[in-house]
């Protein structure tokens, strides 16, 4: 049978239960929680869009994998199944479990910042690193190490009108520019996001990593890849890199983790897991650092053989790293993220093209009439709530926030709106009804208000920050 839509290759057997509440009820909810999405208690919420990062299902095996778990504190036998599947998979030697993404950036960011200082002879504040794009998280651990970040995405990364094949790549140009200007042994790493979530999860290609990891060797400088979002990145190489449409998941992942020296994984993502992440080195080139990190690990996470997870949680992720690669299921996930941006698209909603783990609205695009300092995108989470009770998140000026020295608003490239899509969760009726809402929105776009603070919390002001309609 030719079927254009694949549906959803699994079975739904364990079941959550979600309440339905009226326009009414979410409007007060949204008033106590101080019109802001985060601030909701998750029973007010039908659909959750907020994030993808362990909000899925799990598999079978992964289930089951659980009971496998050796909880010795040091030595345990889940420790070496988990850093087993990261040598087959990705070809890294050592590995370091940690509680999620941001506990292998605890361990390696500083680790990093004070080799370039110790072997290079150099004060802090000089210093950069450069990405395609940092996730806040990973810009947060730099910044607090007294580092700078400087992004090098391609021009038109933020540009919902232009459509590439590899829109997440570095500006290479930019990045030797960058690195010139800086000064190379000024620089600590460099980090490679794949996908890059921040430009909308667009994939980043074999031959840029290439480039990337090449011109950094000219330069020794260490690479790390940040890699949530490995298998999304893998499949959409095989979908559109030349020469890599016979190539399997596991095969191109290989072939990409060549380009790092280090990864650091938020496992909640690809890995499939509700918590987890994942710190690997490549070989003993940076023993130093891998011995740091052990150390660090030590004091922020755990003896170095469990880090942040238990015995069972190392089962579970040990296999989730493969069920995450499973090709049928990647193209049925990646297919829901297009039938979403297509549906909106439609209605006239503009979008980030469809990358991996979310529909990017452009909220800037459906609501010209709020200034970029009232918040488009927040404004448009709030509504959207208030119609279907659907929860996602502002990546836009709110995200952003303001610089330190001068206290001002940062210029924001654009103000996106993110409905990230939690793997096997919601089915294609789900997404119908978010494209519906959306179509009552578009109706109320004229008349819906931008917001302003009653508290703005001095650093990563949208989790905790509290508004009122700005009329
Ligand atoms: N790197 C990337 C690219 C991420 O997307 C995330 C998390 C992290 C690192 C940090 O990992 O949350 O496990 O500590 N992204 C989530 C999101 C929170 O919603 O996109 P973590």
């Amino acid at each position: 049978m030719d079927s254009h839509y694949l549906p959803e290759p699994y079975r739904i057997r364990v079941i959550e239960p979600v309440q339905r509440t009226t326009e009414r009820e979410r409007e007060q909810a949204l008033m106590k929680a101080g019109y802001n999405p985060f601030l909701l208690e998750s029973d007010d919420v039908f659909i959750d869009l907020l994030t993808d990062s362990g909000t899925g299902a799990v598999t079978q095996a992964m289930q089951s994998a659980m009971l496998r778990g050796d909880e010795s504190y040091s030595g345990s036998r889940s420790y070496r199944t988990l850093s087993q599947a990261v040598k087959n998979i990705f070809g890294y030697n050592f590995t370091i479990p940690t509680h999620q993404g941001r506990g292998a950036e605890q361990l390696y960011v500083p680790a990093l910042i004070n080799k370039c200082e110790r072997d290079k002879g150099l004060e802090r504040n000089k210093m950069a690193a450069f990405s395609n794009y940092f996730f806040d998280t990973t810009q947060g651990h730099t910044q607090h190490n007294n580092c700078r970040v400087i992004n090098v995405p391609l021009p038109e990364a933020f540009n919902t009108k232009i459509k590439a094949d590899f829109k997440g790549n570095f500006d290479l140009k930019a990045l030797a520019a960058g690195i010139e200007e800086v000064g190379a042994k000024n620089v600590p790493y460099i980090v490679s996001t794949i996908t890059c979530n921040s430009a909308g999860g667009q994939p980043v290609s074999i031959g840029n990593l290439k480039a990337v990891y090449e011109l950094a060797k000219s330069y020794d400088i260490p690479v790390v890849m940040d890699c949530a979002r490995f298998a999304e990145n893998a499949y959409f190489i095989k979908q559109r890199e030349v020469g890599y449409s016979e190539w399997s998941i596991q095969e191109i992942t290989r072939e990409v983790f060549k380009y790092a020296d280090i990864f650091a994984m938020s496992a909640k993502k690809d890995a499939m897991v509700p918590i987890g992440g994942l710190l690997a080195f490549k070989d003993d080139s940076f023993l130093d650092v891998q011995l740091e990190c052990k150390t660090l690990c030590v004091l922020l996470e755990g003896f170095p053989t469990y880090g942040g997870l238990e015995g069972g949680a190392m089962e579970r992720l040990a296999v989730g790293l493969y069920d995450g690669m499973e090709e049928d299921w990647l193209a049925s996930r990646l297919q829901q993220v297009e039938y979403l941006v297509n549906g909106l698209e439609a209605l006239g909603v503009r979008c980030q093209q469809a990358g991996g783990h979310a529909a990017f609205v452009d909220a800037g695009a459906l609501l010209p009439n709020i200034l970029p300092e009232q918040f488009p995108g927040h404004a448009l989470s709030c509504e959207l709530y208030k119609v279907a009770g659907i929860r996602g998140a502002e990546i836009g000026s709110l995200l952003l926030g303001c610089d330190p020295e001068t206290g001002k608003q940062l210029p924001c490239p654009a103000e996106l709106f993110r409905l990230a899509i939690p793997r096997a969760t919601y089915t294609q009726a789900h997404l119908d009804y978010i494209i519906a809402a959306f179509k009552e929105v578009k109706k109320r776009a004229s008349s819906i208000a931008g917001l302003k603070f009653t508290y703005e919390p001095k650093v990563l002001r949208h989790f905790n920050a509290t508004f009122e309609p700005a009329l």
